[in-house]
């Protein structure tokens, strides 16, 4: 049985990565920013909840105190809008930039020392970080210094294996499965969208794969070269 924590496990695609890992038998932990909710989830999967705020990461040390030896990071973990330069939210950029850099590296940071042999990070990017839209700059720069944060914890970490996952979108994910994503699909090659079964079997591969370590993932049926 591993021990998995994945930060963003309440919803979306963390969820469904946790729901996974606790099928498989293993002792799983999901965090949201309110603690009511993540025991809600947990009770609802089977696993143990945790709060943390990724946005206040001189509290991470203490939100992560009770937990243990791990196996497998995972980290979802995103507070974000779309954020264009005309206008531009400082409050929104600082709040999504915080999240994934300096959050996501003060979780491997808090934790580096209770990894067992054989441990695996996953962080999570996107699409964006190669691929922009007009609205996307904070997305494609805090999912690119994603793949930034995952090299460096890789040598930092080492032997701990740390690689970075970017889905396209995700249609029955819930941030676009109520949306028209037949623009999205008309400019993906394999003419479909990623779907969320897709994202937590690479997850689980770049977890389980002794030789997957300082990858980039990019999971978007091909739509960044096009
Ligand atoms: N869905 C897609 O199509 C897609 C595409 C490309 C990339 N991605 C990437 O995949 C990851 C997951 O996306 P998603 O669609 O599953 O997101 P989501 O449904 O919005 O879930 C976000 C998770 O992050 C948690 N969270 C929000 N603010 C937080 C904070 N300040 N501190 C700690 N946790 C916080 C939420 O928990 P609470 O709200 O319970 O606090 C929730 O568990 C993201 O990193 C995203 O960039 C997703």
């Amino acid at each position: 049985m591993s021990a998995v924590l994945v930060v963003g496990g309440s919803g979306g695609l963390g969820r469904e990565i946790a729901r996974h890992f606790v099928e498989r038998g293993d002792n799983v932990t999901v965090t949201s920013r309110s603690a009511e909710r993540a025991d809600e989830v947990a009770a609802e999967l089977g696993a143990q909840g945790l709060a943390i705020d990724l946005t206040a990461p001189e509290t991470i040390e203490k939100a992560l105190a009770e937990v243990g030896e791990l196996d497998h990071l995972v980290i979802t973990a995103i507070e974000q809008s779309g954020n264009t330069v005309k206008p531009f939210s400082i409050e929104d950029a600082i709040k999504a930039s915080t999240v994934k850099l300096v959050g996501y590296t003060e979780v491997a940071r808090v934790l580096h020392d209770r990894f067992r042999p054989g441990a695996s990070i996953v962080l999570f990017g996107g699409l964006g970080a190669v691929r922009p839209y007009p609205g996307s700059t904070m997305i494609t720069a805090t999912n690119s210094a994603v793949s930034g944060v995952m090299r460096t914890l890789a040598v930092e970490l080492a032997p701990v294996r740390v690689n970075a996952l970017h889905p396209g979108v995700v249609g029955d994910s819930p941030a676009w499965r109520e949306r028209d994503l037949a623009m999205v699909t008309a400019r993906t090659p394999t003419g479909r969208v990623t779907s969320t079964a897709e994202v937590v079997d690479a997850t689980d591969f770049l977890l389980r794969n002794g030789a997957a370590n300082a990858i980039d993932l990019h999971l978007d049926g091909g739509t960044r070269i096009v």
